[in-house]
C-alpha cells in the first residue's frame, strides 16, 4: 500500500470512527522493587485474574483495535505521575476545585477505548472476584495483554498493588513528556524514574503501534523551530503525505497520523528502522536517531526484534513497579476504577 493511501485509510478510519463515537476523546519518582510483589500475588484471592483479563482485553483487540495503543499509553502516563496506582482512572469531581489526573491537558488526548478497557476488565473481574483486584494491577495485566496481542513479547506481570488514594491535575504537567521534548529533557525525566537510556529507548518502541494528533508534529511540517521551513530530519515523501491531511491552519483537530506508517498495527520492531529513514512523527521519535546518547540503541533496536523484545519487556516491568503503592494507609481497593472509595 502507497503511504497516500495508508494515510487515506486511517483518515477514513479516524473520521468513521468518531462518527461512532468510538474514536478520540480528546516529585520524585522514586524506583524500589517493592517486596510483596509477586507474579502469583491472587493465587488463592483469584487464580483465574489473567484468563478474567484476557477475555476482555482480546474481545477489545478484535472489536475495536485502537484500545491496544490507548491501554499501554495509559499506563505509561498512570505510572509516570505519581507511581502504578491507577490514580489516572479517578473521574474529577464535578464542582471541585482541583481536577483530577485525567483532565490535565497533558492527558487529554487519552483514548477513551483505554478507559473503557478497564472499566470492562473491571466489571468481569469484580463478579469472580468481589474486592480483590486493584485497578492498577487490572492496567497493568491489561498493557502486557495488548503488547503481546498486538505481536510483541509476553511478560510476567508482577501483582499485588493498591490503588492510589491521590489523583491531581497539577501533578502530570512536569512528569510527561512532550512530542518536543529535547534528548535532555526526556533523559532527565526518565532518569528521574530510575528508568536507564536503554529503557527510555525500548520503551519509546511502543510507539510502533498508535496514532497522534496533527498538532503534536505540525510545526515539523511547515515551521520548524521558527524558520519558516519543514523540519530537514523528515523523510520528503513522509513529509508530504502528513502535509495533505495536516495543514498548516484550520485542519480538522480529530485527524491523526500512524506513529509507524509501515505496519501501525503490528508490535515489531519497525519503528526503529523507521527512525533511521528519518519517518519518525514526532520530533521526540526522530531525535532518538539523531543524538549520539540513543543512536546507536537505535541502531540495534532495527537490527534485531528479539534485542527489542527483551529491552521493551524489562524496562516496562520496571516502569510497571514505580512507586506502586502498598496496604490500607496509602491505598485502596477501588470497586469503580474512576472513584474513590
Ligand atoms: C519518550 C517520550 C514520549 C513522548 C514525547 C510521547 C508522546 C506521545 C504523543 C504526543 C502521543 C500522541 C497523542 C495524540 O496525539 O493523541 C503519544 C502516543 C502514544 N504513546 Fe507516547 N510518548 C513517549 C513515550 C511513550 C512511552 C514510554 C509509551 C509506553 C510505554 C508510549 C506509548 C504511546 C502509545 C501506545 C501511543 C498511541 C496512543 C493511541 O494511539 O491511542 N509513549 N505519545
Amino acid at each position: 500500500m502507497s503511504l497516500t493511501s495508508l494515510f487515506l485509510f486511517f483518515i477514513f478510519l479516524t473520521i468513521t470512527s468518531s462518527s461512532l463515537g468510538l474514536l478520540i476523546s480528546s516529585n520524585s519518582n522514586t524506583t524500589h522493587t517493592p517486596r510483596q510483589l509477586r507474579v502469583d500475588y491472587y493465587a488463592k484471592s483469584c487464580p483465574q485474574i489473567e484468563q478474567l483479563v484476557g477475555s476482555v482485553t482480546s474481545q477489545q483487540f478484535k472489536e475495536s483495535p485502537v484500545s491496544g495503543p490507548a491501554t499501554i499509553r495509559l499506563l505509561f502516563h498512570d505510572c509516570f505521575v505519581e507511581g502504578c496506582d491507577a490514580s489516572i482512572l479517578i473521574a474529577s469531581k464535578p464542582g471541585s476545585k482541583e481536577l483530577a489526573e485525567k483532565d490535565a491537558e497533558d492527558n487529554r488526548d487519552l483514548r477513551v477505548e483505554g478507559f473503557e478497557t478497564i472499566k470492562k476488565a473491571k466489571e468481569v473481574v469484580e463478579k469472580k472476584c468481589p474486592n480483590v483486584v486493584s485497578c492498577a494491577d487490572i492496567l497493568a495485566i491489561a498493557a502486557r495483554d495488548f503488547v503481546h496481542l498486538a505481536g510483541g513479547p509476553y511478560y510476567q506481570v508482577k501483582k499485588g498493588r493498591w490503588d492510589g488514594k491521590i489523583s491531581m491535575a497539577s501533578r502530570v504537567g512536569s512528569n510527561i513528556p512532550r512530542a518536543n521534548s529535547t534528548i535532555d529533557e526526556l533523559i532527565k525525566l526518565f532518569n528521574s524514574k530510575g528508568l536507564t537510556i536503554q529503557d527510555m529507548v525500548a520503551l519509546s518502541g511502543a510507539h510502533t503501534i498508535g496514532f497522534a494528533h496533527c498538532k503534536n508534529f505540525v510545526t515539523r511540517l511547515y515551521n520548524y523551530r521558527g524558520k519558516g521551513q519543514p523540519d530537514p530530519n523528515m523523510n520528503p515523501k513522509l513529509l508530504n503525505a502528513l502535509r495533505m491531511y495536516c495543514p498548516n491552519f484550520g485542519g480538522n483537530s480529530d485527524i491523526v497520523a500512524p506513529f509507524d506508517a509501515t505496519t501501525p498495527f503490528i508490535f515489531d520492531h519497525a519503528y526503529y528502522g523507521n527512525l533511521q529513514n528519518k519517518m519518525g512523527l514526532l520530533a521526540s521519535d526522530q531525535a532518538l536517531a539523531l543524538d549520539p546518547r540513543t543512536m546507536s540503541l537505535v541502531q540495534d533496536f532495527s537490527k534485531d526484534k528479539q534485542k527489542f523484545f527483551q529491552a521493551f519487556a524489562a524496562a516496562i516491568d520496571k516502569m510497571s513497579l514505580l512507586k506502586v503503592v502498598r496496604g490500607k494507609k496509602h491505598g485502596e481497593k477501588r470497586r469503580d476504577c474512576s472513584m474513590h472509595m
